[in-house]
């Protein structure tokens, strides 16, 4: 058989396809090495505005061409969940962000923000004592799961609040809102967070959503807050700088449709409609939102199941490596691979992939919260090869 290799600088590289660039809207990807939305929870704890050591993080891990889709950042309070995340609300925190964005600029790098409501996935201390909003009034009854409060307890998680159908339009202009000071902070685009058991994810699935307005009920009106969000994404930014994620198969915050593909069928082909600058999936192996490595025999592949059903570029992630990262490239069933996990251990995955250097493990305590330690004191592969 005839093996193709490239090179750079002399050296052959083994996942060539990982390599090849890619058009994704007006950006052109040098590489599909894209780093997936990664909460920390390290950010001003008052403001909730992104602080410099968050601008240091993002520029470590920045590229030539490469894409960041930076963590999930609620739209409003009222889309809180979990203590010090970044919110995309404020002044204080768009000129958070704006510091952000200029050191991955610095460094040619291109950086989506995904643009976030947790719904029900929250708690009343976030919200002065008011309850959570979801689809409908059902609670996350999960085995082990639990709420994490404002000031960082866990907690039974409570009945949410049903939104009153003239709310839910609230819902879209605060996405609307939230893209227009990803605009302001400098962002190249924004991505919908529609998975992991999220209000969008609420709304979509049946047994979160038990509404019988307009919303609720059949598939049309399950999916309709997601488009109406996307579209409002779309009025501020163009369709072809807005990505939009979803979790088929997930079961993350108590997620999972009994039936997933007739529901995903008609989202992924309603959205293949609207020229997007891609739709970004998760596999089905890492639901949980990777929290936990979950191997699960015959698991289908998202990536896989929906690409007959979408025209346009193709991200998915959970579980990567540079190996099947390049095989599904390779093979057709993606056209970016977004790594979560290992590109918090790795700030130049990149580059270690391009020379298949030995890639740092994670430290999963370090994950969620803190300062520097398991943030930005992970070495870049020189640093651990003194020459
Ligand atoms: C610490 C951590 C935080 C995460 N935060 C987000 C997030 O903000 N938004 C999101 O869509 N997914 C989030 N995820 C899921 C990842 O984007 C990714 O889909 C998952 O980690 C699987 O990819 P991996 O196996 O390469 O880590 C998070 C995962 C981890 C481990």
């Amino acid at each position: 058989m005839l093996r193709i290799l490239s090179y750079t600088s002399g050296v052959p590289m083994k996942f060539e396809a990982l390599f090849r660039p890619l058009q994704v809207g007006p950006y052109k990807l040098a590489h599909r090495v894209a780093m997936a939305p990664l909460t920390r929870m390290r950010a001003e704890r008052d403001s909730f505005s992104p602080r410099p050591l968050n601008a240091e993080y993002y520029g470590q891990r920045a590229t030539k061409g490469g894409l960041i889709i930076a963590e999930a950042s609620p739209v409003l309070s009222q889309g809180r969940g979990n203590p010090a995340t970044p919110g995309i609300y404020s002044d204080a925190q768009v000129s958070g962000w704006r510091k952000v964005v200029d050191a991955v600029h610095a460094k040619g790098g291109i950086i989506f923000l995904q643009l976030w409501h947790v719904g029900r996935v929250s708690h009343s201390s976030y919200h002065g004592g008011a309850m959570p909003v979801s689809a409908s009034a059902i609670p996350i009854r999960a085995e082990g799961m639990k709420a994490m409060t404002a000031d960082g307890k866990l907690a039974d998680y409570e009945t949410p609040r049903a939104l009153e159908t003239d709310e839910v339009k609230g819902i879209v202009e605060a996405f609307r809102q939230g893209a227009k000071n990803a605009l302001a902070a400098g962002f190249d685009g924004v991505e919908i967070h529609g998975a992991n058991g999220y209000l969008l994810e609420q709304f979509l699935q049946s047994r979160s959503n038990q509404r019988t307005d307009q919303y609720g009920g059949s598939i049309e009106n399950r999916t309709r807050l997601l488009l109406e969000v996307t579209q409002a994404a779309i009025d501020v930014w163009g369709a072809n700088r807005v990505g939009l994620r979803l979790s088929p198969h997930g079961i993350a915050n108590d997620s999972a449709e009994p039936d997933p593909m007739p529901l995903y069928t008609h989202v992924v082909k309603a959205l293949d409609k609207l020229g997007l600058a891609y739709l970004h999936l998760i596999e089905p192996r890492s639901s949980g939102a990777g929290r936990a490595d979950v191997h699960w025999e015959n698991v289908p592949s998202a990536m896989v199941l929906f690409r007959p059903h979408y025209s346009g570029v193709l991200m998915t992630a959970g579980g990567f490596t540079g190996e099947t990262a390049n095989a599904a490239i390779a093979e057709g069933h993606a056209d970016i691979i977004a790594f979560g996990r290992i590109f918090i251990s790795n700030p130049d995955l990149p580059r270690r992939l391009e020379r298949d250097y030995p890639i740092t493990p994670y430290n999963r305590a370090t994950f969620y919260g803190g300062e520097e330690k398991g943030y930005t004191d992970y070495p870049v592969y020189d640093e651990l090869t003194p020459a």
